[in-house]
C-alpha cells in the first residue's frame, strides 16, 4: 500500500467545505447539548487547516455543498469506494438522506459505477466500512447506523472479504470514530467499542504487534478518525504516549484542530472519503448467515418479542421485522416474521438455540428434521445437546413433530421406540441416557410453545393479577386472596397442590396453619428436608424448635439436645408413619400428613442431623420421588426453602401454577423469575402469609354458607 501511496497514482481524496455547516439535530450523543453551538467561522478556519494539510499528502476533490444538509461535509458517509465502483450510502436517519442524490450525482458524473442497497437497508458508506491496508479484506462496522444485512451486498458488488464487527458504544456509532487500519498492516483502534466476538476477530486477523491500542481519553478526542495516508496520520489532537506509540512504528502524527466538527460526531476521518481504493484482493466471500424466524403467541402481553430481539443483538446478530401481525386485543395472538443475521455460523447457530427456546421456529421452505447422534458413553450426552426448558416441546423426526414426553428444564430430548414401535420422544436427565440412544443436537427442528395451555388455564380462571411478578408487603393480601380462591378451586374440582416447606414455616409460627391446610384437604403432597420434619417433631413432643420455647420464645434448659432427642424417637419406631402409629406425638404436620394420607418426601443434604429414617439420603432416589410427588401437580406452594424450590422449578414443567413466598426478596426473584406467567413471589414472612391464607380460606368457605 505504501508503494500504492507514494510511487503509483496519487490519493485522491473527497471532501465538502463547510458552507452550510452547522448542528441542526441530534443524531449521535455528541451532538446533545451542541444545536447551533459551533461557531461557523471557526469550523471554515478548521476545515481549511484540515484541507491545507492533507493538500501535501493526496490529491483533494470537492463536492458542492448543500444549504439545508449540514453533515454533508462528513464525506465519508457519501459511500463505499473500491477502484471504480461505489456503494453509495442509504442513511439510518431521515436528517442525513437527502445527502444522498448529490453525493449519487457527484459519483456518477466521475464516472464510478453507483451500486444502490434496497430501500429500508441502511449503510453509511466508508464511515462504517474500511479496508485493511495490509490485507486483503473489508472490516465493516454495524450495530448503530449501518445494518448486518447490508454486508453480504458489499462482499458481492465489491467482491471483497467482509468482517462485519459489532460496535456496542454509542459514543463510537462509526467504525471509523475508533477502528482505523494504516499502512503495513498497522491497526489504531479502541477495543471496548466493540464486542467480545468482535474484538476477538480483529486479534485472529491483526496480529498483535501491529495492534495499537488507543486509550479512552484519546479515543474521545477522536484519535482513531485519522487520515492515513502512506506514513502520515492526520487526526484532531492526540495524547504524547499514542504519539509516542505511532512514531515508534514510523508514523508521523500531523494535528489539526477539528473541535467544531467534533460537536457534530466526526472529526478528520469523517471529513474525507479516499475516491482511490486500489483493488488488491482476491475474490472473497462473506460468511454473513442469514434465516428467518416465525414467532407466535401472546407476543405483546409476555414481551417475548423483545426478548427475542434482545437475544439476537446480545448475540451478536441483527435482525428485520420483516412481519408483525399484531392481534388487536389483548387477548389475541400475534405472530412475527424476523430476518435473523449473524456474522457467521457459529453465532448463528447460539443464537438460533437461544431462538428456539423462546418458541421460534424457523421457516425454510421444508422445515429441517431434528438432528440426532447416538450416545456413546452411559449417563453423556453428545457436546451440541439441545438443552430443555419447562415448555412444551415438539421435535421434528421422520417427518413428523412430535411431542416430548416428561418435559422438565435442563434434560436432554431423546428419541426412541416404544413397545408397539412408534418413534417417541422423553426428556431424560443426562444420567438416564443409555449408550446408544438417538440425542437432540443443534437447534434444527425444535419448536417450543410458550403461549398455549399455560396461558390459557391461567386466564380463564381469572388469574388476573397474579402474572409473574413480585409483590411488596402491601400487595400480600391482594395475592393471598388470589391463592386462596386458587386453592379453594383446585380442592373442588379435585385437584392437585404440592407444598415445598422449610423449617422457617416451624420458627414463624406458620405450623399451625400450614397443619389446618393439610386438614382440610387443601394440600396433596409435602415436600422437604430433614428439617422441617425434625423441627415439627421436636415441636409436638417438647414445645420447643431447635430448643427454643414456642411459646415464650425463650431458650429452655438443656434445649439444644431436644431435637437430636426428636430424631432418636423418631429412629426407634423406625419411620415417622410408625411413630404416629405408635403415639410418640400426637399433633403437627407430620402428623397430619401421616392422618390425612398425605404423601411426602424428605430429601437429605450435607448437613443433617440424623436423618430422620424417612429422609433419602440418596439423591437421585430423592430427586426421582420429588419428581413422582410433582407429577399432575396444578400448583405448587414453595415455603421458604430456596434450595428444595429449586430443585423443584427445575423438574416442572410450563403451565404449573408456582407460588413462591419468601422473606428475602432475592429468592423470591429467583424462583419465580422462569419467564413463565404462571409464577408468583410473594415477598413476606411466611408465617404471616399462612395465617392470613388460613384467614382467607376461611372467609370463602363463610361466603359458601352464606349463598
Ligand atoms: N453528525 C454526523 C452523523 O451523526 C457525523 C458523521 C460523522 N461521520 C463519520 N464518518 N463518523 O451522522
Amino acid at each position: 500500500m505504501t508503494m500504492t501511496d507514494s510511487v503509483t497514482a496519487p490519493v485522491r481524496i473527497l471532501m465538502c467545505a463547510p458552507h452550510h455547516y452547522d448542528v441542526d439535530y441530534v443524531i449521535n450523543p455528541w451532538m446533545e447539548g451542541n444545536i447551533h453551538r459551533s461557531s461557523r467561522e471557526r469550523a471554515e478556519a478548521q476545515w481549511t487547516g484540515l484541507y491545507q494539510v492533507l493538500k501535501d499528502q493526496a490529491q483533494v476533490e470537492l463536492v458542492e455543498p448543500q444549504k439545508g444538509w449540514p453533515d454533508m461535509v462528513f464525506t465519508a458517509n457519501a459511500g463505499l469506494v473500491l477502484d471504480k465502483t461505489v456503494v453509495l450510502s442509504r442513511f439510518f436517519h431521515p436528517e442525513r438522506q437527502g445527502e444522498e442524490p448529490h453525493f449519487q450525482a457527484w459519483f456518477e458524473a466521475q464516472g464510478f459505477t453507483v451500486q444502490v442497497l434496497p430501500e429500508g437497508l441502511p449503510f453509511e458508506g466508508a464511515g462504517d466500512a474500511l479496508f485493511d491496508r495490509g490485507g486483503h479484506w473489508l472490516w465493516a462496522g454495524y450495530g448503530f447506523r449501518s445494518e448486518l444485512d447490508s454486508h453480504p451486498y458489499l462482499a458481492r458488488w465489491l467482491d471483497v472479504e467482509v468482517l462485519s464487527l459489532r460496535l456496542v458504544d454509542q459514543r463510537f456509532y462509526h467504525l471509523d470514530t475508533c477502528f482505523c487500519p494504516l499502512s503495513d498492516g498497522y491497526l489504531l483502534y479502541y477495543p471496548p467499542a466493540f464486542d467480545t466476538y468482535s474484538n476477538h476477530l480483529i486479534e485472529l486477523r491483526v496480529p498483535e504487534e501491529k495492534r495499537i491500542v488507543v486509550e479512552e481519553a484519546d479515543a474521545i478526542r477522536f484519535a482513531c478518525n485519522s487520515v492515513n495516508v502512506g506514513r502520515v496520520v492526520v487526526m484532531n489532537q492526540a495524547g504524547d504516549r499514542l504519539k509516542q506509540a505511532l512514531g515508534d512504528r514510523g508514523f508521523t502524527v500531523v494535528e489539526t484542530p477539528l473541535t467544531e466538527f467534533l460537536k457534530a460526531g466526526g472529526a478528520a476521518k469523517c471529513l474525507t472519503l479516499k475516491t482511490t481504493e486500489p483493488r488488491q484482493a482476491s475474490p472473497q466471500t462473506s460468511s454473513i448467515q442469514s434465516r428467518i424466524i416465525h414467532l407466535e403467541g401472546h407476543l405483546l402481553d409476555s414481551g417475548l418479542v423483545n426478548k427475542a430481539l434482545d437475544t439476537i443483538t446480545s448475540g451478536g446478530g441483527s435482525f428485520q421485522v420483516l412481519n408483525f401481525n399484531l392481534g388487536s386485543q389483548r387477548q389475541d395472538k400475534s405472530a412475527a416474521e424476523i430476518k435473523v443475521s449473524a456474522p457467521d455460523a457459529e453465532v448463528m447457530r447460539d443464537i438460533m438455540a437461544q431462538l428456539v427456546d423462546l418458541g421460534a421456529v424457523t421457516t425454510a421452505d421444508a422445515p429441517q428434521p431434528a438432528n440426532l447422534e447416538a450416545v456413546v458413553q452411559a449417563g453423556v450426552a453428545p457436546d451440541d445437546f439441545y438443552v430443555t426448558n419447562i415448555y412444551p416441546t415438539e421435535v421434528l423426526v421422520q417427518g413428523r413433530w412430535i411431542q416430548v414426553q416428561g418435559q422438565r428444564m435442563d434434560g436432554a430430548i431423546a428419541i426412541t421406540q416404544n413397545a408397539q414401535g412408534q418413534t417417541i420422544a422423553t426428556c431424560k436427565l443426562l444420567r438416564d441416557l443409555c449408550i446408544d440412544e438417538q440425542v437432540v443436537v443443534g437447534s434444527e427442528g425444535i419448536r417450543t410453545n410458550r403461549s398455549g395451555s399455560s396461558l390459557k388455564k391461567a386466564s380463564t380462571e381469572e388469574f388476573g393479577f397474579m402474572g409473574a411478578g413480585v409483590s411488596s408487603e402491601r400487595r400480600v393480601e391482594l395475592v393471598v386472596e388470589q391463592i386462596a380462591w386458587d386453592l379453594r378451586q383446585i380442592r373442588d374440582r379435585g385437584g392437585k397442590v404440592v407444598v415445598t416447606a422449610g423449617p422457617v414455616v416451624i420458627h414463624t409460627g406458620g405450623s399451625e396453619h400450614l397443619r389446618k391446610l393439610i386438614r382440610e384437604g387443601y394440600v396433596q403432597a409435602l415436600l422437604g428436608g430433614n428439617a422441617i420434619a425434625v423441627h415439627d417433631i421436636e415441636q409436638a413432643m417438647m414445645g420447643t424448635s431447635l430448643g427454643v420455647d414456642m411459646k415464650r420464645g425463650t431458650s429452655v434448659h438443656g434445649g439444644h439436645r431436644h431435637h437430636l432427642k426428636a430424631i432418636n424417637s423418631v429412629r426407634r419406631c423406625g419411620s415417622i408413619a410408625q411413630a404416629v402409629e405408635q403415639g410418640l406425638f400426637t399433633s403437627g404436620i407430620m402428623y397430619e400428613c401421616v392422618k390425612n394420607n398425605v404423601p411426602f418426601s424428605l430429601a437429605g443434604s450435607i448437613r443433617d442431623d440424623g436423618p430422620l429414617p424417612d429422609t433419602k439420603m440418596d439423591l437421585l432416589e430423592a430427586q426421582a420421588d420429588y419428581a413422582r410427588l410433582i407429577e399432575g401437580a396444578d400448583l405448587i406452594l414453595m415455603l421458604s426453602t430456596m434450595l428444595h424450590s429449586i430443585g423443584v422449578g427445575n423438574m416442572t414443567p410450563a403451565g404449573v401454577k408456582l407460588v413462591c413466598v419468601d422473606i428475602n426478596p432475592a429468592v423470591v426473584t429467583k424462583l419465580s423469575d422462569r419467564g413463565s406467567v404462571e409464577s408468583t413471589g410473594v415477598v413476606t414472612d411466611v408465617g404471616l402469609f399462612l395465617s392470613l391464607l388460613v384467614q382467607q380460606l376461611s372467609k370463602l368457605t363463610g361466603q359458601y354458607a352464606q349463598v
